[in-house]
Parts: C-alpha cells; structure tokens; sequence
C-alpha cells in the first residue's frame, strides 16, 4: 500500500540490530557449506520453521548455535551486505551494528575478521548507498566479567573501528552493576555507551544502566512503564529508547503487539525509536516494524515521523550528518 511505502522511505536511523541477528536461513546454509560446517538441519526450511521462541533464552540457543558458520573476514562482510541491502530498502540512512565478539573469538575467529568484515561492507554501502553507520561491540553479560576485560583490551587496539559499546545476551540475573568498571574503561577511550536493559529484566536495570554505566540510549527499556518515575526521568533527559516491537512480540516480553508500552511511553513524553533487534529471527526489518506499529498501536503518520526522527537526533553521527538526515 501507499501507506507501506511510506513508511519505508521515510530516513531513519537504525540503532538496535544485531548483525549476527540478520543471518538468514538461506545465508546461514551457504555459509555451512562453504566453510564445511554441518547444522543440525536438513534443509532451509527445517531450520526457518525453528524460529519459533518462548522468550528471550529460547532465541539466544538458535541464534548462537547458527552463528558459528561465520567465521571469515568476507562471511561478516557478505552478512553485512546482505543486512544493507534490505535496510536501505526499509529506508534506513544511518546504522549503528551490534555485534557480539565473545561469540566468535571464543570459537578461534580472530576480532580482526569480524571487525574488518563488517568494517569493509559499510565503507562499500556508504559509497553506494548513501548509508553512513559503525559498530557497537556489546559484551555478553552472562559471561564472566573477566572476559568482557579481555575482549575490551583486544578492541581497544583497533578502537578507531568502533563508535560504542553496549550490554547484550541472558538479561535476568546479570544486572548492569557488574560491568561499571568495563564500561568506565571504554567511555575513558572515548567510547559511546547503550545497554540492553529493561527487556526481560526488571526497570531497576534501566536506571543502573544509566547511573552505572552511564548509558546514552537504552535498548528496548520497555519494562520502564512498571516505574512512572522512571519514566519521568527518561522523559527528562531526553534518553532514547530503542525499541524492537516484533522481537518483544516474538520473544513474548509482551502479550501482542496491541498491548505493547511503546505508545504510552511516546505519550510520556520518552523519545522512542523503531527498530528490528534480529529481524531475520523476529519477520522483519526496521520498516516491516514500522508498519506494524503504527497498525496496531493506531498511530498517526506523524507519530511515526517523530519515531524516525527521534532515531536520527539520537544517533551517534556528525552532526553535519544528522542535519542531512532530518
Ligand atoms: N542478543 C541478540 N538479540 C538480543 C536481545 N533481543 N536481547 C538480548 N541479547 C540479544
Ligand atoms: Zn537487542
């Protein structure tokens, strides 16, 4: 419809995507087979007709299980490309990627490949598609702490590849108090702090994300509304929220897209932003979000063009970059 691809050219800025969450079912197959992995999967479509989860634990086995077949520097830049070209499609001007290091060095893929990968396929999109964007490295947090030190000593080598740091993985039991001293060091080199918070785990995450480890935006966060003071401070300090309605929904950290938070959160005055979390996992990219959202939450055309901005003066770019993008 008109109103579709309205909805997908209007300029936005992604800021929660996890490139490892863009590994599709077809992608993830060549990969096997050029790298001589063999999933436990017959074919493409056995192995789409599993993503089907019960919450966030129930996605976090598949999703690392099928990563394993990336483990070239031109695998993560064919992933990355891949990932481009649906986005710019979607509309997406600006990118921020999440990648997950812990999961590849752990299996002898050198931080390098990963970094260089990805690194090489947003250079050619910016070139060719307008798309400006970097890397986030989230540690995984229900790994040891020791390990979040190590792999922030190995990036702090290449630091001029990344623009930021965040928190991802298991949320509930792993607060973010245990990485105040990671986070300290990597805002020290100059890095961008987000956080997962307030997905699975409870609000009082949200605010020790802030306090602790002074995260810029919160990811997802939408577990803010059991706290109407929370809220009023997000309000306040104008803190983004990256919000990713089709994995809430799939990951059922809410009932149904109807009785999703984002609009009463917006209607707090929170600055929210759309975005598509692992949108090979979840049945949609950033504008497929889009348009769910406004479907099911009744907003108006220009609700959703505060969301798209929102994304842009959120967004960790030039501001001679964002200025374009508005
Ligand atoms: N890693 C990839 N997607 C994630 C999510 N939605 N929450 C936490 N960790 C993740
Ligand atoms: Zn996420």
């Amino acid at each position: 419809t008109d109103a579709t691809s309205d909805l997908f050219t209007l300029p936005k800025a992604e800021l929660h995507l996890h490139i490892e969450g863009t590994l599709e079912p077809e992608l993830a197959f060549e990969l096997a087979d050029r790298n001589r992995i063999r999933l436990p999967y017959e074919s493409v479509d056995q192995l789409a007709s599993r993503y089907s989860f019960t919450d966030l634990q129930s996605f976090l086995d598949l999703y690392y299980a099928t990563m394993t077949v990336l483990r070239t520097e031109d695998d993560f830049a064919e992933l990355t490309r891949r990932y481009l070209r649906r986005a710019t499609a979607q509309g997406v001007r600006h990118a921020e990627i999440f990648f997950d290091p812990q999961a590849h060095v752990s299996r002898g893929v050198p931080f390098e490949a990963v970094v260089d990968g990805i690194g090489a396929a947003l250079a050619e999109a910016a070139r060719d598609q307008d798309v400006s964007g970097g890397l986030i490295l989230c540690f995984l947090r229900d790994r040891p702490v020791v390990e979040a030190e190590q792999i922030l000593t190995t990036a702090l080598a290449r630091v001029d590849t990344l623009i930021g740091v965040g928190l991802d993985s298991a949320e509930v039991g792993y607060p973010p108090s245990l990485f105040a001293d990671v986070f300290g060091r990597a805002r020290a080199a100059g890095l961008h702090a987000v956080a997962h918070a307030g997905e699975e785990g409870p609000a009082s995450y949200i605010g020790e994300a802030l306090d602790l480890l002074e995260a810029e935006r919160i990811d997802h966060g939408i577990r803010a509304v059991e706290d109407p003071a929370l809220v009023g401070r997000l309000a306040h300090e104008e803190t983004a929220l990256t919000v990713c309605p089709l994995s809430n929904v799939r990951l059922r950290a809410v009932p149904d897209l109807t009785a999703h938070p984002l609009r009463s959160l917006m209607d707090a005055g929170v600055r929210v932003t759309v975005n598509s979390d692992d949108p090979a996992y979840f049945g949609g990219y950033i504008g497929d979000n889009f348009v769910a959202v406004q479907d099911a939450l009744e907003l108006t055309d220009l609700d959703m063009m505060r969301i798209a901005q929102n994304s842009v003066e959120s967004a960790f770019a030039p501001l001679d970059r964002k200025v374009a993008l508005l």
